[in-house]
């Protein structure tokens, strides 16, 4: 067996909540007056709550507008938008095949890693009862430098002594596929080839993915 981790992104990967943020930043844009479409999203997949916030001010040509002070305001009124959301949140929205892959890893004594931007990833963990699947978490509280950086991957890897080459990723963003292929690690795409080009492997979902 080649791999010996699997380090997995939370949101869009595991559970349906990419929808959430991205409606969070339309409700956002919204109330700003300016359109955000889901197309223009993919460029916010993967990346820190405020490195989002000044693409989206970005393409609503408002960047220039906004206080640090305002911006951390704009910033937590979508994350109360997003909990909003995932507050009705049920274990039906993990996503095909997770806890059957999370099974057959533990068979196979692979070990399982979070690698998510998210300040909010733990209590998502917690509501869908998969918290213990995993041997570490890395989550937007405890990282310094936001996917496309290697860390959000690297950290856990280090944690549980495992070689950047024995560790297989899977992400929904591009930001995150960057950051796989950065450290080395395979990477395996869950979405469209078009939208990440970069990817090792591609699935419609973690449910498609075979070891071999
Ligand atoms: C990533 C999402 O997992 O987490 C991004 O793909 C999100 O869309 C980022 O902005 C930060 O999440 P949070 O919950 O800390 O705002
Ligand atoms: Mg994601």
């Amino acid at each position: 067996m080649k791999y010996q981790c699997g380090i997995f992104d939370l949101d869009g990967v595991l559970v349906d909540t990419a929808k959430y943020h991205y409606l969070g930043w339309k409700k956002l844009a919204d109330r700003l007056g300016f359109s955000f479409t889901e197309q223009q999203n993919e460029a916010l997949k993967g990346i820190s709550r405020m490195a989002a916030l000044d693409l989206l001010l970005k393409m609503g040509d408002m960047n220039e507008k906004f206080s640090e002070e305002e911006k951390e305001e704009l910033a937590a009124e979508k994350n109360q938008y997003y909990l909003d959301f995932v507050s009705q949140l049920k274990e039906e929205e993990l996503l095909p095949g997770v806890t059957e892959l999370f099974e057959r890893m533990k068979q196979a004594n692979i070990k399982i890693a979070l690698g998510s931007a998210s300040k909010n990833a733990r209590l998502i963990l917690e509501r869908l009862h998969i918290k213990d699947y995993f041997d570490f978490i890395v989550d937007g509280t405890l990282v310094k430098k936001a996917k496309p950086d290697p860390e959000v991957f690297t950290l856990s890897a280090d944690r549980l002594g495992i070689p950047y080459e024995k560790c297989v990723v899977f992400e929904d963003s591009a930001a995150g596929i960057q950051a796989a292929k950065t450290a080395g690690m395979t990477a395996v795409g869950i979405g469209t080839r078009k939208n990440l080009p970069m990817a090792d492997y591609i699935c419609s979902n973690v449910g498609e993915f075979t070891w071999q």
